[in-house]
C-alpha cells in the first residue's frame, strides 16, 4: 500500500483555522473527493469532528481510521478508532487489502501529518496563492523530501484566491 498525504496549505503553510479550513475552495473539495472516494483516509480526531459538523456524518464512500486517545468514539461501520500512528498505519494497511485499493490517505490534521509524514510514498497539495491567518500548519521543511512531478494552475475567482494541485513523489 502506498500512503498518500492529502493537504491543502497555503503560502506560509498554514492549513486551519479554528477546528476548521481557513477557505472555501470547492476545487479543492471536489479534488478531495475524487481522490478519497473508495479509499482508506487516515485522520485526527479533530478534523474527523469538523467533518463530522459539517456533513452530520462521517466521510460517505471512504473508509476513515481516526486518531485519539480515547475522547472521540463512534458507532458508524465506517470509521475505526485507534489509539497510535502506528496503528492507523496497520488499520489502513489492512482495510486497504480488504476494499483492494492500493493507496490510501493521510488527511490531517497538523498534529498527524507530523507523525506520520515518515511513513508518506506521495503527496497531493493544493497550494492557496495566499498568505493565510492560521492556528494550523504544516511542519518546517516538510517537503524537502519529496519531487514535484504534475502541476495544473487555477486562477483567482472572486474572492477566492488561486490555486495549484502539485503532485509530488519521494
Ligand atoms: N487544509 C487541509 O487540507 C486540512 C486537512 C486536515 C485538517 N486541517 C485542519 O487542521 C486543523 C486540525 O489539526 P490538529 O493538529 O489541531 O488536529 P488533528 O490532527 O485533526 O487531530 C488531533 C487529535 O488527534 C488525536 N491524536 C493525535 N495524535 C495522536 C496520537 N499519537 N495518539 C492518539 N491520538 C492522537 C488526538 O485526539 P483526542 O483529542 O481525541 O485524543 C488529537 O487531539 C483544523 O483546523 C483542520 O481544519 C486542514
Amino acid at each position: 500500500m502506498r500512503l498518500a498525504l492529502i493537504v491543502a496549505a497555503a503560502e506560509n503553510d498554514a492549513i486551519g483555522r479554528d477546528g476548521d479550513l481557513p477557505w472555501h475552495l470547492p476545487g479543492d473539495l471536489a479534488r478531495f473527493k475524487a481522490a478519497t472516494l473508495g479509499h482508506v483516509v487516515v485522520m485526527g480526531s479533530v478534523t474527523q469532528r469538523s467533518i463530522e459538523a459539517r456533513l452530520r456524518k462521517p466521510l460517505p464512500g471512504r473508509r476513515t481510521v481516526v486518531l485519539s486517545h480515547g475522547g472521540y468514539t463512534s458507532d458508524s461501520d465506517l470509521v475505526t478508532v485507534v489509539s497510535d500512528p502506528e496503528a492507523a498505519l496497520d488499520r489502513a494497511v489492512k482495510i486497504s487489502a480488504e476494499l483492494g485499493t492500493p493507496v490510501a490517505y493521510l488527511a490531517g490534521g497538523a498534529s498527524v501529518y507530523t507523525q506520520l509524514l515518515h511513513a508518506v510514498d506521495d503527496v497531493l497539495l493544493t497550494r492557496v496563492h495566499a498568505e493565510i491567518d492560521g492556528d494550523a500548519f504544516m511542519p518546517a521543511g516538510w517537503l524537502d523530501p519529496f519531487t514535484l512531478v504534475r502541476e495544473e494552475s487555477h486562477p483567482a475567482d472572486g474572492d477566492r484566491p488561486a490555486y495549484s494541485f502539485l503532485d509530488y513523489r519521494r
